[in-house]
């Protein structure tokens, strides 16, 4: 009896076609001039009062960086920032668990899940541009203010975000809206008050991870068009319904 091999055919030599990439948020850098416009328009947007939590967390930050905007207080910032992305994805992670015979759920919570590690990423890059600015300039970090206190407030934040969005997702939500429409003016003013920033070339290992920006000062105003990009998907999950849900995902 001979053994029957069958050959594969061509098209099973052929390799399939990929899964579809996940597009991030923040991969499309803009131009000098949609900068500036958005950094006008962040400029004359109204204040408003921000909800507690946020309040308490802008004193802290005031106590801990009493020189205001400056590269190491950014630094705290971006360190902060992306805790709620983390305790997000944490949760969308709990409730596919508990959903695990759903499966459309699942692969709806997926999107936000997905969106909770692209603005990691994004926040993440951020943190290690301006780290790079304080390697650079020589700044001597303190034990307490520069190291301690933004993991010790990082550590409460999580937990706050997410035993927040367990208990009313909108309040979550609310509360990163605040802190990313606080980044977002102050890194706004921040160039304002350095118009320096123009004239200095922006020479950075993560030019590759973040964008090939040709100065410092349009470096940080597409920082702050991210920023207001985070402030708008929360307000988006808000809108549409904050809660992990069948109709809406
Ligand atoms: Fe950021
Ligand atoms: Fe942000």
């Amino acid at each position: 009896m001979t053994d029957v091999i069958s050959q594969p055919t061509t098209a099973q030599l052929d390799r399939p076609e990929p899964p579809s990439p996940y597009e991030s948020c923040f991969s499309m850098p803009l131009s000098p001039a949609e900068l500036r416009t958005h950094q006008e328009r962040y400029l004359e947007i109204p204040t408003y009062r921000y909800g507690l939590p946020a309040r308490l967390l802008f004193w802290a930050a005031d106590k801990a960086f009493p020189q205001g905007r400056s590269f190491e207080f950014f630094a705290f910032v971006e360190l902060v920032a992306r805790v709620p992305y983390m305790a997000w994805e944490h949760v969308g992670h709990i409730a596919q668990t508990q959903n695990h015979r759903d499966h459309s759920f699942g692969r709806q919570i997926q999107d936000r899940v997905l969106l909770a590690r692209d603005e990691q990423d994004n926040e993440f890059w951020h943190l290690l541009i301006m780290e790079e600015f304080l390697d650079a300039s020589g700044y001597k970090r303190r034990l307490f203010f520069d190291r301690l206190f933004p993991q010790i407030l990082s550590l409460i934040y999580y937990q706050l975000s997410w035993v927040l969005f367990v208990a009313k997702p909108q309040w979550s939500y609310r509360l990163n809206s605040d802190l990313e429409d606080h980044a977002m003016r102050q890194y706004a003013c921040f160039v304002e008050e350095h118009p320096e920033f123009d004239e200095i070339e922006w020479q950075s290992n993560y030019r590759g991870d973040y964008g090939f920006h040709a100065t410092v000062g349009d470096m940080l105003r597409q920082i702050a068009v991210d920023e207001e990009q985070h402030k708008n998907h929360s307000e988006d999950f808000i809108r549409r319904g904050a809660r992990f849900s069948r109709a809406s995902g």
